[in-house]
């Protein structure tokens, strides 16, 4: 059966495509910051195997990827992100805020791919995903104000197209995911879309995700997004 690593795993999104994934049968790399804390993860039935990962630390991250030397994964799904709240305008803008949430959203999905792409490159499945959001479009952008998050996901949509041409030549097809408004920590206990519905939504883009759509931006529902 195939195995998948998800960064993030503990809490919210993450540990729902942990749950999915594993309930399915695959052999689950649940990678989050703190083990000993993840409560809701240690609970989860199947083939999980849990890694502390902290993605603002390139050392580890390649370390990680070094201990799962012999591993092959089938799909590299970069979940863990951060936020922006509250939300500052112009005359509150936070250069070292913005630059966490770069490294975290932008930077670390990067590097990730970078550290895991011999072990995807092993497997049969060969996908790489990130989870962006809608606010990553520019397209979409009618709004304005988030300028670190919504410039942290365009950063990342960018680096993922660019990732989808190295992917190509190794055979793994990259997937950039609109998870929707999701209620997590993150998304708020009001936002519309149920955290399985969203990941059952993502599940089904990854499962069409092939070398002939790599490198394009999916909401949950199946619909691409403009840039
Ligand atoms: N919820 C939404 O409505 C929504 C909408 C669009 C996009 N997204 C994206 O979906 C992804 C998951 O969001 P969520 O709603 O599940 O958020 P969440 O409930 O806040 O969970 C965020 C996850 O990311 C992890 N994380 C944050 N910083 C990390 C770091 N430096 N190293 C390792 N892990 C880190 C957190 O770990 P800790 O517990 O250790 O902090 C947690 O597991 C994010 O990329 C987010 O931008 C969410």
């Amino acid at each position: 059966l195939p195995t998948c690593l998800v960064t993030g795993s503990n809490r919210g999104i993450g540990l729902e495509f942990v749950r999915q994934y594993a309930a399915d049968g695959w052999r689950v790399i649940a990678a989050c910051r703190t083990p000993v804390a993840a409560h809701a993860l240690e609970a989860t039935a199947g083939d999980i195997h849990i890694h502390a990962l902290e993605v603002r630390d390139p050392a580890r991250i390649r370390q990680l990827a070094a201990v799962l030397a012999r591993e092959s994964i089938d799909l590299l799904i970069n979940n863990a992100g951060i936020g922006e709240r509250p939300t500052p305008g112009i005359g509150g803008l936070d250069p070292v805020r913005w630059m966490d949430i770069l490294q975290v959203n932008t930077i670390a999905p990067v590097l990730v791919a970078e550290a895991f792409f011999d072990h995807v490159a092993a497997s049969q499945g060969r996908k790489i995903v990130a989870v962006t959001s809608r606010m990553s479009s520019i397209a979409g952008n009618t709004t304005g104000s988030s300028y670190a998050y919504r410039s942290s996901k365009a950063g990342l949509n960018m680096a993922y197209r660019s990732l989808s041409h190295d992917g190509r030549k190794r055979g793994i097809a990259v997937g950039l995911l609109n998870p929707g408004h999701v209620r997590t920590d993150m998304g708020g206990s009001s936002a519309p879309v149920a955290v399985d519905d969203s990941v059952a939504g993502m599940r089904r883009v990854i499962a069409n995700l092939d070398l002939e759509n790599t490198g394009r931006l999916w909401s949950y529902d199946g619909t691409e997004l403009d840039w």
